[in-house]
């Protein structure tokens, strides 16, 4: 395998950082020596040259920042073209645009083009790990494991469980949902840097059979994680209410069948209760704050602040297309507001560590990915510091790494994103648009 050497400012973190930059790790002349895939050297230029290193051999980008790639820990591959539709909230999004929009997969060769866009997109935008709802076609999940395989990327999918309250062509049955799921697993699941999530989409269109298959699932199946939607919308929690009035409440949904666990992954979670959140906490159940899709659908400001403090693992995600960017700067830009509304002010250095480190952490990916420590997996960034004429003179004015992460976390988008590096190999590059593809 190819060794990278680059020479550049290099940010990562090893732990969550406070603002005074503990746990901060900023080289202002950094040096990244990758092999093999996987973090040689990473220390400042000198102590590198003490250590025998010839700087000549590097590649120098002084005014660069490197820093490691961006995860997502809740996406829809699916609803690349559900972005940006107009006018409704939750139940009748869901109704009027994205179950047709998914039905268009259960054609094969649309759903192959789809999964080579999704996982194209998300590299263009920084974003080396995905964690990804497909659709309930099992040759959708297949279609994008086999792309993100191509491509070396740490990537968890799963194929969506729907067996009521959706369009017919949509949905499986907890039998068939059961087999195909578990011949996902079985084909996919620690394939390369792959990873399964059995994925009911929520309680909404899952029958209480399917969540106890689902349930089963995870038992039998070694490290798979679980990923589904949570206490999002008003009127998707009375509606909950209300076919399932046995359940204590919304996380009771999948609490009574032992869906909540460290391995689960719960999207937005605005509206829990103080009780759900007690019990999200003891269970270690993991929260997806998704900023961009909580204000495009009108759900409400997710309390990210209070939930961590009573210890609930809390990470980052754009759920496209339901959320409008698949750029993780962007959803920063939207997180730092809706902490605003509640009066937290997200520090730059905790928005980038929980796009890091913090959202490797939360869904137990951190010994492979997140920061540069050595042995990790050469998973980075490579950002752009002249992206856009505002950015550049906005930049020009910052005396610190901290207000220049601000500026990248307010104003960037993918264009901050010079390149992207999998497991050591360049797989998006601005400027050649190079997109490296299986055999290119
Ligand atoms: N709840 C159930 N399905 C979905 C979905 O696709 N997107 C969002 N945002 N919420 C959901
Ligand atoms: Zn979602």
């Amino acid at each position: 395998m190819s060794k990278i050497a680059l020479r550049s400012r290099i940010l990562s973190f090893h732990g969550k950082p406070d603002q005074s930059g503990h746990n901060v790790d900023y080289l202002e002349d950094g040096v990244l020596i990758v092999e093999s895939g996987k973090v040689a050297i990473c220390c400042d230029a000198q102590s590198a040259e003490r250590q025998g290193l010839d700087l000549q051999l590097c590649e120098w980008l002084p005014k660069h920042l490197v820093m490691p790639g961006f995860i997502d820990t809740h996406v829809h591959s699916s609803q690349i073209d559900v972005i940006a539709s107009y006018g409704t909230q939750l139940l009748d999004w869901l109704a009027n645009y994205t179950f047709p929009a998914e039905s268009k997969f259960a054609d094969e060769a649309y759903a192959q083009a789809a999964a080579v866009d999704f996982v194209d997109y998300s590299l263009a935008a920084g974003t080396t790990t995905s964690f990804v709802f497909t659709t309930s076609h099992a040759h959708a999940a297949d279609a994008l494991f086999s792309e993100a395989f191509a491509r070396d990327m740490r990537l968890v999918a799963g194929k969506v469980l729907m067996d009521q309250n959706a369009l017919p062509a949509l949905q499986d049955t907890a039998e068939s949902g059961f087999e195909d799921s578990l011949a996902l697993i079985n084909r996919w699941h620690g394939k390369g840097r792959l990873g399964y999530a059995v994925t009911p989409r929520f309680a909404g269109t899952s029958s209480v059979l399917q969540l106890k298959m689902a349930a089963r699932l995870m038992q039998e199946c070694d490290d798979v994680w679980l990923q589904t939607h949570m206490s999002e919308n008003l009127e998707e929690i009375r509606w909950l209410e209300s076919i399932y009035p046995e359940a204590k409440d919304y996380l009771d949904n999948y609490d009574r069948f032992g869906l909540v666990t460290e391995r689960s992954i719960f999207a937005h979670c605005i509206h829990l209760s103080e009780s759900e959140i007690r019990r999200l906490a003891d269970r270690g159940g993991v929260v997806a704050f998704c900023p961009t899709s909580n204000l495009f659908l009108g759900s409400g400001l997710m309390p990210m602040e209070k939930l961590t403090a009573a210890g609930v693992p809390v990470s980052i995600a754009s759920d496209v297309g339901g959320g409008t960017s698949l750029s993780m700067l962007m959803t920063l830009a939207e997180a730092y507001k809706v902490c605003q509304m509640q009066g937290y002010s997200l520090h730059p250095f905790e928005a980038f560590y929980r796009l890091t480190l913090g959202n490797a952490a939360a869904v137990n990916l951190d010994e492979f990915v997140g920061s540069f420590e050595i042995g990790r997996e050469a998973d980075f960034v490579v950002i752009d510091p002249c992206p856009t004429p505002i950015i550049e003179r906005r930049v020009a004015q910052c005396t610190t790494i901290a207000e220049e992460l601000f500026v990248y976390m307010t104003l960037g988008d993918d264009r901050c994103i010079e390149r992207t590096y999998c497991h050591g190999i360049e797989r998006h590059n601005k400027f050649t648009q190079l997109i490296a593809r299986p055999g290119a």
